[in-house]
């Protein structure tokens, strides 16, 4: 239908007859003269109708979004009305003939305007991704996607797709579950990610497998999780960590420069993970942030001041300091503000030191003593001008509160000191400790650990396993781990979780029979593809880099799912409702 698009019209086609289709982005009325911005998948052009056009009554009833077909002649724009924002504004076509392919009611907002509530562009998205921006991101995520599995298969990986009704994956989210028709009574998991099935396909002796593939979790949403979310899923067999990770990073490295022309370092950074945990307060530590926080334990065991020498004497406690360069400015309204912040992590305050110009001034110096003060200062580096925080409780939420803090200062103050920031976090903990002593897994319960199965026993708080996180700009957008291959330390860890025998041939019998059946050492890592996505294009939330994302609450507001089922539809299902009685 048409010669050409209309965001490719440039001064080289002066001259030409042109035929273009696209929306109607807006329209404007000069007295006698319209001007019609059309819109394409490329971009926008200038199209010009003439009172003496035999269109142009109909061209008097064109709206917005309508979609046109138009025929004109490109024309150089005036002198003084060349648009230098626009990529064809040297141009514009003089309409010659004009079909209107189709009409529009009028949008519930203007296409181009930034500030339309996200309700209202998830319930018209179709209207929503119309708009460049949009167009932008998921053009980019069709690039890194194409990206990977050029990288993937020329790499020898064979891509091979995984059942989405199937038996529950733990990766420590609820199921979403299926009712099955013909088996009353039982349910399909969908998949959290396919996990057991790469590492069953390992078994079968393809050695090297990857997916672009769809996962499903029933969590608490945020800004950087969905429901439903896409993984770049890989696994290898014969390959340890550092051979894995050098690949993933390969292929990482080479996504950057191609998709966004970024360079990322030639050999990412590594940290441990407990490092990690007292360096910075999380497990994915956004590197572009020159500030540390400073283990203080030792030295406020003796101070006069309960509040730190309680923490500081207490194993399971810790005090800790996080120096921030320039922070002395920060107002007290400020710092009310920013101790009310930590308290969402459960902080009890916010103690501070100031370094002004006469010297260190805070509510605590009486406290600390000079001595411990000057200490203090000198453990954190503290110049004049400079302000040091405080933490000091359970060493879970001064890691909390420090390492969002620290995250908070680095906006508030434009503290970072680089775009990119890649980093490997590797020695996590194999588990988890609850207070009553049960574990959790912290990758999931097929991660290898560090040492053998009769040491783990012994061991289980403090043994390390063979898992690793890629973070970029302190998100968690890739993770994985070389994996059981042994069925005796797969059912040591099965139990150590509080997984009963017969639990274990219930939930992963499948898995353990086939670790039996000449299992190779393998490994592998997922990538978050809506992550990667999110941070290379910059938006700030995950939301914004899917075409038909869910709500916080998880619920889909252009199809208005989930819904209701008829009675009949359930009956067939066995399936009964039964709502909580409502308040
Ligand atoms: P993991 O659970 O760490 O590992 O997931 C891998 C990556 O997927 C992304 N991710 C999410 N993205 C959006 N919404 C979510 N709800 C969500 N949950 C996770 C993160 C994360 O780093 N099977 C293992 C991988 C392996 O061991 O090979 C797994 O799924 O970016
Ligand atoms: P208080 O003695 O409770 O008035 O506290 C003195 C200072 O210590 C105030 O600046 C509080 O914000 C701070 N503070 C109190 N508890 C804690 C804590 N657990 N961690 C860090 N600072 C605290």
């Amino acid at each position: 239908m048409r010669t050409h698009y209309c965001g490719e019209l440039n001064k080289d086609n002066i001259g030409q007859t042109v035929e273009i289709c696209g929306w109607v982005n807006r329209r404007r009325d000069h007295g006698g003269v319209i001007f019609l911005d059309m819109r394409d998948k490329r971009g926008i052009a200038q199209v010009v109708i003439n009172p003496d056009n035999a269109d142009f009554i109909l061209a008097e009833s064109i709206r917005n979004e309508f979609v046109l077909k138009i025929t004109g002649q490109v024309i150089a724009r005036g002198e003084g009305l060349v648009n230098p924002k626009l990529a064809t504004g040297e141009i514009e076509i003089v309409a010659n003939n004009i079909e209107i392919l189709n009409a529009s009611k009028p949008v519930p907002f203007q296409i181009d305007s930034t500030d339309t509530s996200e309700e209202v562009r998830l319930k018209y998205r179709y209207l929503d991704l119309r708009r460049d921006e949009m167009q932008q991101r998921l053009r980019l995520r069709s690039k890194v996607t194409h990206f990977m599995r050029e990288f993937m298969d020329s790499n020898d990986f064979l891509d091979i797709e995984t059942p989405f009704l199937t038996k529950a994956t733990p990766e420590g989210a609820r199921d979403y579950l299926v009712p099955s028709r013909t088996h009353p009574g039982d349910f399909f998991a969908l998949p959290q990610s396919p996990q057991l099935f790469k590492q069953l396909l390992m078994m079968s002796g393809f050695e090297r497998y990857y997916q672009i593939v769809k996962c499903f979790r029933d969590e608490d949403l945020r800004a950087d999780r969905q429901p439903e979310f896409t993984q770049l899923d890989v696994e290898t067999s014969f390959m340890d960590e550092n051979e894995i990770m050098a690949m993933m990073e390969e292929m990482t490295r080479g996504m950057f420069k191609s998709v966004i022309n970024v360079d990322l370092p030639n050999e990412f950074p590594t940290i441990t993970y407990a490092d990690a945990m007292s360096l910075y307060g999380v497990d994915r530590p956004d590197m572009r942030i020159p500030m540390q926080i400073t283990d203080m334990d030792k030295l406020m065991q003796s101070v006069d001041f309960k509040v730190f020498s309680g923490p500081a004497n207490d194993a399971k406690s810790r005090v800790a300091a996080l120096k921030v360069p320039g922070g002395a400015t920060i107002s007290r309204k400020n710092i009310d503000k920013y101790t009310k912040y930590v308290s969402i992590y459960g902080a009890k305050g916010l103690a501070y030191i100031k370094l002004n110009e006469d010297g260190p001034a805070s509510p605590i110096l009486k406290f600390l003593g000079d001595e411990v003060t000057a200490k203090v200062i000198e453990m954190t580096g503290a110049q004049t001008g400079d302000i040091i925080f405080f933490g000091a409780d359970k060493t879970k939420i001064v890691n909390e509160a420090l390492g969002n803090l620290r995250e908070q200062l680095a906006k508030d103050l434009d503290l970072f000191e680089s775009e990119w920031a890649p980093i490997w976090v590797v020695d996590f903990p194999m588990f988890d400790v609850e207070d009553d002593g049960s574990l959790n897994a912290i990758h999931h319960p097929f991660t290898a650990p560090s040492v053998d199965a009769n040491t783990l026993e012994t061991t289980a708080d403090s043994a390390l396993s063979r898992a690793y996180d890629l973070v970029i700009n302190g998100s968690e957008v890739g993770g994985g781990s070389i994996r059981i291959h042994q069925v005796e330390i797969q059912q040591t860890v099965l139990k150590l979780l509080g997984i009963s025998d017969d639990e274990a041939q219930d939930k992963f019998g499948f898995l353990l029979d086939a670790l039996e059946y000449g299992c190779p050492p393998h490994g592998g890592m997922a990538f978050g593809l809506d992550r990667l996505v999110m941070i290379m294009t910059g938006a700030d939330s995950i939301r914004e880099v899917i075409a038909f994302p869910k709500t916080q609450t998880a619920a889909c507001l252009l199809t208005a799912a989930p819904a209701g089922v008829p009675r009949k539809v359930l009956r067939e299902l066995s399936v009964k409702v039964s709502l909580p009685e409502k308040d």
